[in-house]
């Protein structure tokens, strides 16, 4: 079936009404379909997406309300106008309950219906004009428990948005400290695995030195244990290059016996602290996992990247450790900041949270002071003074 290009639907039982209409609308300089029946109505409806359906509620096949709940399915976008007869007020509530956007009552005037036209049009185009303009701007300083305004933490965001919902595997490459793990929690978290369990397992103690017999069953039940899940591979390349190649021909196996589309099995998510180029290129990640994992690729920055975030990460932190109660600690004093800012951190998130903690431990009340960061901050700071 061939559809046109008209945003209007009309339909009636009655011809006469129909020609009226189109002859009309077609005027004033609209595109305008008309049908007279339900079942026919329902059919272009499915195949085209129009902006707005007037239908009459008494019809003998489908009538008015059933069309309109069928729209409401298939197309929730489109705004359904009821026309009803003389006097019928109670099937037009009924129908504003199911979601009809107005009601016409017979006999109406041919100006009327261009009045409630431009109406939806004009609110249309406002609505889509306000989606696009905002989303551009739509920036985050926070996701999750993930903690950053930086550029570099946006488009983490982004991706995790992304592919929420796609089950795709996950590569996260970051220096230590630099969240994989919480990035991990957190993909699992946005997913719709959320309600299944998240498995984190420790690449590096997976095996005995040296046991090899059983690594197959030993995987098989690791793949097994996040069941539909999300299950991360910590530190993915501290795995033998045998156990790598395994690994991926049993996941290969699995996606192989299932049914195209349906989704068994965990989702996976690995993460390492190397550089996966480097790792690729000294054999250190088996090319086939590699294949395997990285259906998305994530690269967390280093603290040092992005530290217009170190000012929210300490506040996030102060809050953390403010709410296990006892002392209070609720700001940095200001040249302690800068050496905060100035500082390199080598150890990332981690190195701050613990910073910070230290600072706590200290029992300081209230204000972080010079003399309560760590020896290797206040020398760097110091160094840095007198440049
Ligand atoms: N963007 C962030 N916002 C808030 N907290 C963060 C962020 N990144 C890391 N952290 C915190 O820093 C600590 C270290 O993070 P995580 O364990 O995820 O790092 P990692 O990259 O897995 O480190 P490693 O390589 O050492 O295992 C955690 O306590 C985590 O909650
Ligand atoms: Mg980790």
């Amino acid at each position: 079936m061939s559809t046109s290009d008209a945003e209007i639907l009309f339909v009636d039982d009655d011809r006469t009404i129909l020609e009226l209409v189109r002859e009309y609308l077609a005027e004033v300089g609209y595109r305008v379909d008309v049908v007279d029946n339900g079942m026919q109505a329902l059919e272009w409806i499915k195949a085209q997406p129009y902006a707005i359906v007037f239908t009459d509620i008494k019809m003998p096949d489908i009538d008015g309300l059933e069309l309109l709940s069928a729209i409401k399915e298939y197309r929730p976008e489109t705004e359904v106008i009821i026309v009803t007869g003389h006097g019928s007020m109670e099937s037009a509530i009924k129908a504003m309950k199911f979601g009809s956007y107005d009601y016409l009552q017979k006999p109406f005037k041919l100006n009327v219906l261009k009045i409630i036209i431009d109406r939806i049009l004009d609110a249309r185009r406002l609505k889509q004009e306000r989606i696009v303009l905002k989303t551009p701007i739509q920036e985050r300083h926070r996701y999750e428990g993930l903690v950053g305004i930086s550029f570099r933490m946006q488009g983490i965001y982004d991706t995790i948005d992304r592919i929420r919902l796609t089950g795709a595997n996950v590569l996260i490459e970051g220096e230590s400290g630099t969240g994989k793990e919480l990035t991990a929690h957190v993909i699992h978290r946005m997913s719709d695995r959320r309600e299944k369990p998240f498995v984190a397992v420790a690449c590096k103690s997976l095996f005995k030195a040296g046991a090899i017999n059983g690594q197959g069953e030993r995987l098989r039940n690791v793949l097994q244990s996040a069941e539909e899940g999300t299950l991360f591979l910590d530190d993915i390349c501290e795995l033998t290059e045998s156990a790598q190649g395994l690994l991926a021909q049993l996941w290969q196996d699995d996606a192989a016996a299932r049914p195209s589309g349906a989704r068994s099995g965990a989702r996976l998510v690995a993460a390492t602290n190397r550089i996966v180029k480097e790792a690729l290129a000294k054999g250190a990640l088996h090319t086939d996992l590699h294949a395997c994992l990285s259906d998305v690729f994530i690269q967390m920055p280093p603290l040092r990247d992005r530290k217009e975030d170190i000012c929210l990460l300490i506040n996030h932190f102060l809050d953390q450790f403010n709410a296990k109660g006892g002392k209070k600690v609720l700001a940095v004093a200001p040249e302690a900041m800068d050496y905060l800012l100035s500082y390199g951190w080598p150890g990332n998130v981690i190195q701050l949270e613990n910073v910070i903690e230290r600072a706590f431990a200290l029992g300081v009340e209230l204000v972080i002071h010079i003399d309560d960061l760590p020896p290797e901050i206040k020398t760097a700071g110091e160094i840095a003074r007198m440049h």
